[in-house]
Order: C-alpha cells, then structure tokens, then sequence
C-alpha cells in the first residue's frame, strides 16, 4: 500500500485501449483477477477493452481465459496462481464487453461513449472512468487527443483518468513534447504515468525500510555510506523484440525509469507526509540534483554468443529483427554523483544488462570502512566492507552482511549475513506487480506514478550521454558473452575510483 491514508477503489469503468496485447494479455488481466479474488476491485465496476483486431466479447474473454488457463499450467510467466477459481474469473468476465475499433477513428470514442453511457445507467458508475493506453508509445499523443475530441475526458458527471505506459518519450525533447501535448487536454492530476517498478512490494518496502524505523535514517548519508550499487540484470536476451529494442536500448529501456525508481527511493529526503505530491517532488529533487552526466559516467555494451545455464544462446546481432551489424547497447553502466547535503561525494554505481548469468534486482549499499587499527594483526587480514542489500527481484528481502569473530582461540574476523526473507514472514498472495498500481488508479492515489517533472528531470540526467552516444557509434560491439558478467569497461567505470561491483552469480 502506497499511502497510511485510507483509500478506497471507487466505482468506475476500465477502458483499455490495447485490449489484444500482450501487456493486457499477460499483466493487467491477471493484475485484475488478482484483485477480484481478494475483493478489492469497486463494488461497481466495467471493463471495455479496445482493439482493432475483430472479435467478440466472449472471444475476447475466452482469449484472456485460456491465456490464464495455458499460464496457470506451464507454471511460466508472471500469473503464479495455482488454479483459476472459476466462480471469480465468472464474476469478472461478466463485467467485461469489447469494442473493435481503430485508435485513430473518430467512431471508436463515438463507441465507446455510448458504451459507458450504457454501462452507467445499467451499473451506477456515476460517469466515473479509467482510460488505460496499453498501447505502443506512438498511440499515446493521439489518443489523448482523441479522448479530449470526443468529450470523453471531459469531467461532466464524474471523474476521468488517464494511465499512460511506458516509454514516457524516448529522449528529454520528445518527454516535453508528449506532457505538453497530453496537458493540453488533461490536468496533472488525472495523468497517471505508469512505471511497473514501483508495483513491487519489495521498491516500496524501502520507504517503510528507511523511514519507519530510528535505526537506518541516521546512518544513511555520506558520513556513513561509502558508495551504493544498483543492479538490475537479466539472464533473458531481447527474444521477439528486436524491432522495438533496435529503436530503444538498454539505457532507454532501463535507466530513466526503472532504474532512477530505485535510486529515487534510496536518495530521497523523508516526505513530512504520505501526500502524493510532497513523495513524488522529493523524489524530483534526486535528480534535480544530480551533477550533470558526461560521457565518462556511462558505458555500453552489448551482448555476443555465448552460454546461460549450459545452454548456448546467440548474440544480439544474430537475433530476430536486428541489423547485424547494430551499435545498440544491451547493457549499461554509470555513475551518478549526487549534488546535495545528504549524498556529496557518494557515488551511485547503476548497471543494467541483458543475457547476464542471472536475473536479479538489487539495491547495495556499502558502509564506510571501520578503522582498522585494532585489527590489522589479526589473522583475518583485512576487514570486508558492511553491506546493507535490498533484493527486490527474484528474492524479496534485505541482507545486512558485517564482520563477525571466527569461534576459535584467534581473533579471525569474517563477514557473516543476516537475512530477512518477505516470504518467511507475510503470507502474500500472488501478484503480478500491477495490483497496487491499478488499485491506486481507482482511488485516485497518485503517489506510486510519476509527476511530468519527474519524468523530465530523469530524461534531462540521461540526455548528456544520449547525445554523446547518438554521435559516436560503439566501435567493439560485441563487448561482452551472454552469460558473463558483462563488459570489461563497466569494471574499468568502478574500478577508477577504487571500487569493485559486487560479484554477479
Ligand atoms: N508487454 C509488456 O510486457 C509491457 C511491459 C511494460 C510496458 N509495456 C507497454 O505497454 C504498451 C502495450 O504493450 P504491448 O506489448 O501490449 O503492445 P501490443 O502487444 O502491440 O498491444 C497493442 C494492441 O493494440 C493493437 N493496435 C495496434 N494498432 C492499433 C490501432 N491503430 N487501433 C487499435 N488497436 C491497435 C494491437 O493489435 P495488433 O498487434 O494486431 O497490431 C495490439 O493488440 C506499450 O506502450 C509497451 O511499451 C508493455
């Protein structure tokens, strides 16, 4: 739960354009069975999805049905349930019905109008609407455009909203573009700008982590910690997306967004309260303050032939839909410095990368060497460094690792975890990631989404190392096997300033 405040999913219809894809397919549908089953979707509620593909609504939800079904018995993909209960997959295909219509059609809202029209004198929603654009990033200006056309963002009975995916644009000038487009038509308020991240437990355990306990916020500045590393790595290549990841790469896909998420979370100065606005402009502030990039502070990679698990993959060039000869990068190191009181001098390490040996997310924060005076005569040589480790992906929990005396007659120091594990201590049901975030949608709950200076101040850190890199193409792509750690100028990044990453499984 994003916020102490009470909050309440309030009646509504979800409409969503893009209702044959593969976001509603594998994500939003079982996010929203997922919340039916625990009985947290409003008590009246619709769902209209939206596609040109020709179907029927029973077509449609058989579609999402099997989909769940073929998920629930390959045990793969991101629906952990172990069987569909019937009764609530029932109760909510009954509230679904689809249109088939071109995006771009003036006819398609003129549809969907009088479906909510309908489905409001039927079902008492009180004119209340949820507009989610799982749609590609090109649709997203346009549909705007067309939901302001139509009068159907329009607050006439009750409230509209917005859900915007991502990418939020794909460079600084192109984000501007698409919020002063977008707020043509739309108030800030009724935008919520999507970034899967923070659906996760574990990304907004580390508020509760940080700010509910005495014991981490007095130690979490640059007096105490040395240096912090985010990792977020990927053992999958790019599989069907080459066509998209050509015109996208890994600091665009990773960094502005999901990566920023996690180093916003750590960085932030304590919000006075849970309101939405004073989180999402403390989290502004990270990056307003973040000294500006040179193209020293960033390397790239990508990503060769080589082997995961015992299996041989191919490289990136040799992937679908991908020029052989292609300079984009699949991997990415930088290095931020932090301009404020809290974190001068403190150097944030972030990598992220495809076709790496293991798929983990994790926030490291390496504390300030003790004085070592008293042991340096110790058998135990030299003392490691204090981790505190926030694993958010696939393990969910946090590891504190410190020094500890070998039981013996010699004082020999070795450094020892202590860990907390999410599923040793709360029975969690099983989520995909989008429950919190469409809960928050229908309560109104901005907190979790981004605000479109946050989105601009995330693209303006980057936009120094885009420019320098859309001039100069990698000259030793391949860099890196798929399945090693990854390129060997990301070791060389750390390394200039004393520091090692930490080890990749
Ligand atoms: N998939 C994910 O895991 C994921 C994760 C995070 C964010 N996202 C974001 O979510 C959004 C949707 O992604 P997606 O993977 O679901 O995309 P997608 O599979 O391409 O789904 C989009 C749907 O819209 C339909 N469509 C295309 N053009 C249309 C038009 N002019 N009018 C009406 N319908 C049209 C497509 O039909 P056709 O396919 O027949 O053209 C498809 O059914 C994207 O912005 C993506 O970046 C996706």
């Amino acid at each position: 739960m994003a916020s102490a405040r009470q909050r309440c999913a309030t009646c509504c219809a979800l409409v969503i354009f893009g209702a044959g894809g593969d976001l509603t397919k594998r994500l939003i549908t079982p996010a929203l069975y997922n919340l039916a089953k625990q009985n947290l979707l409003p008590e009246r509620f619709a769902i209209v999805g939206v596609d040109h593909n020709e179907r029927t609504t029973d077509d449609w939800r058989n579609g999402l049905h099997d989909f769940l079904e073929e998920t629930v018995k390959s045990g793969k993909g991101e629906f952990e349930a172990k069987e569909i209960d019937e009764k609530v997959w029932g109760e909510l295909a009954s509230k679904m019905s689809y249109i088939a219509g071109d995006f771009l059609k003036d006819e398609t809202y003129a549809n969907v109008r009088e479906c909510l029209q309908q489905l409001n004198d039927r079902q008492q929603l009180e004119g209340n609407a949820v507009f989610y654009l799982a749609a590609a990033d090109r649709f997203f200006g346009p549909i705007v455009d067309m939901l302001g056309k139509s009068g159907l963002a329009k607050e006439d009975q009750g409230w509209r909203r917005v859900v915007i995916e991502k990418p939020f644009g794909h460079d600084l000038p192109s984000a501007k573009a698409l919020n002063a487009r977008i707020l043509k038509v739309l108030r800030e308020d009724q935008i919520y700008r999507i970034d899967h991240f923070l659906g996760k437990e574990t990304v907004q355990n580390i508020m509760a982590l940080r700010f509910a306990n005495g014991l981490f916020e007095p130690i979490w500045n640059r007096d105490r910690i040395d240096h912090v590393q985010i990792t977020v790595a990927e053992s999958i290549g790019i599989g069907t997306r080459g066509k998209f990841y050509e015109q996208t790469g890994a600091l665009r896909d990773m960094v502005p967004n999901h990566l920023f998420q996690l180093v916003a979370m750590t960085a932030m100065e304590p919000p006075a309260s849970f309101d939405a606005d004073e989180i999402r402009t403390k989290k502004a502030d990270v990056f307003k303050a973040v000294h500006p990039l040179t193209p020293k502070d960033a390397v790239r990679g990508q990503y060769g032939p080589g082997e995961i698990g015992k299996q041989k993959v191919a490289g990136y060039r040799e992937e679908a839909n991908v020029d052989q000869n292609s300079g984009v990068e699949t991997y990415v190191a930088l290095r931020l410095n932090i301009d404020n009181w809290r974190w001068a001098g403190v150097p944030f390490y972030l990598r992220t990368g495809k076709r790496l040996p293991d798929r983990w997310t994790e926030i490291a924060i390496h504390f300030k060497h003790a004085p070592l005076a008293l042991f340096r005569d110790t058998p135990g040589g030299t003392l490691g460094p204090d981790w505190l480790i926030l694993q958010i992906q696939p393990e969910e929990g946090i590891r504190l690792r410190f020094n500890a005396k070998r039981p013996g007659t010699e004082m020999h120091i070795e450094s020892v975890a202590m860990d907390f594990k999410y599923s040793d201590w709360f029975n969690q049901p099983p989520a995909v990631g989008y429950e919190t975030l469409l809960y928050d949608c229908f309560a109104g709950d901005q907190t979790l989404f981004q605000r479109a200076d946050q989105v601009e101040a995330a693209w303006a850190v980057v936009q120094p190392v885009l420019d320098a890199w859309g001039k100069e193409p990698p000259k030793d792509f391949p860099n890196y096997a798929s399945g090693s750690a990854g390129p060997k100028c990301a070791d060389e990044l750390i390394q200039r300033d004393g520091n090692s990453w930490r080890s990749v499984r």
